[in-house]
């Protein structure tokens, strides 16, 4: 029998990375955080010298990405020509310049292949044995695997969202760390949702709200849905 395949969309801030980490960790399963291969991209056009406004070359770039990227949930680490950029990935200028990749649908379609090859590796040996993976970011639902058994939509409030990514970024959600993290959270996911839907769910799509949720009980609430899939 083929490995299972859980592909989890949402929006920034809505938990889905750490609940997806959680989910393959309980599962056995590999993860596959597809937003950090955007951001790794980005990151190599920034150091190739690529303009992020020159789309070509930023599809040359994104197509001869050399990207190695961990699928052990425990350590998703991020080595981009053999340097270690898991941290890199994460700081404000790459995620204020990824849209520039994430809209190029060239760009996505390079990503997209590679994503799929995982996916399907995933389900036959490849990191996790053949058990399956946990695949997570904004178009795997509808675009990547949509025939996946099991499809989430993970959603929270704006408020919600903007509260963890400030607790993230700034360490405090006061309301000066809320209002530098608005400009960000609510501006990419603008941007992001000119190419992929990723606010409503699809058709068989199950949403789990976790606007009310702490993050064990999203967790539960995720594995609720595999079982129920079972
Ligand atoms: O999930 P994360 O915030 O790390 O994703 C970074 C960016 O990558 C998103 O803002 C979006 O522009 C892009 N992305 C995407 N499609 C995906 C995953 C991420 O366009 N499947």
């Amino acid at each position: 029998d083929d490995g299972l395949v859980v592909a989890v969309d949402g929006p920034s801030g809505s938990g889905k990375s750490s609940v997806s980490r959680a989910v393959a960790r309980a599962l056995g399963l590999a993860y596959l955080d597809t937003g950090a291969m955007y951001r790794a991209a980005t990151l190599w056009c920034v150091r190739q010298g690529v303009a992020l406004d020159d789309a070509p070359a930023v599809t040359a770039a994104v197509r001869a990405l050399p990207l190695e990227q961990g699928l052990d949930p425990e350590a998703p680490t991020v080595l981009l020509d053999g340097d270690d950029v898991t941290a890199a990935i994460r700081t404000t200028e790459v995620s204020a310049a990824v849209s520039a990749v994430a809209t190029n649908l060239d760009a996505r379609a390079a990503l997209g292949d590679r994503q799929r090859a995982v996916i399907a590796a995933e389900r036959t040996g490849g990191w996790s044995g053949g058990r399956g993976v946990v695949a997570e970011g904004r178009d795997i639902t509808t675009a990547i695997a949509p025939d996946a058994p099991v499809r989430v939509l993970l959603t929270a409030s704006e408020g919600a969202r903007l509260r963890r990514r400030s607790l993230e970024v700034h360490g405090t959600a006061d309301a000066a760390a809320v209002a530098a993290t608005h400009d960000q959270v609510v501006r990419r996911d603008a941007q992001d949702s000119t190419v992929v839907e990723f606010r409503t769910a699809a058709d068989g799509v199950v949403t789990v709200d976790s606007s009310d949720l702490s993050f064990e009980e999203t967790v539960d609430a995720l594995l609720a849905v595999v079982r129920a899939a079972g």
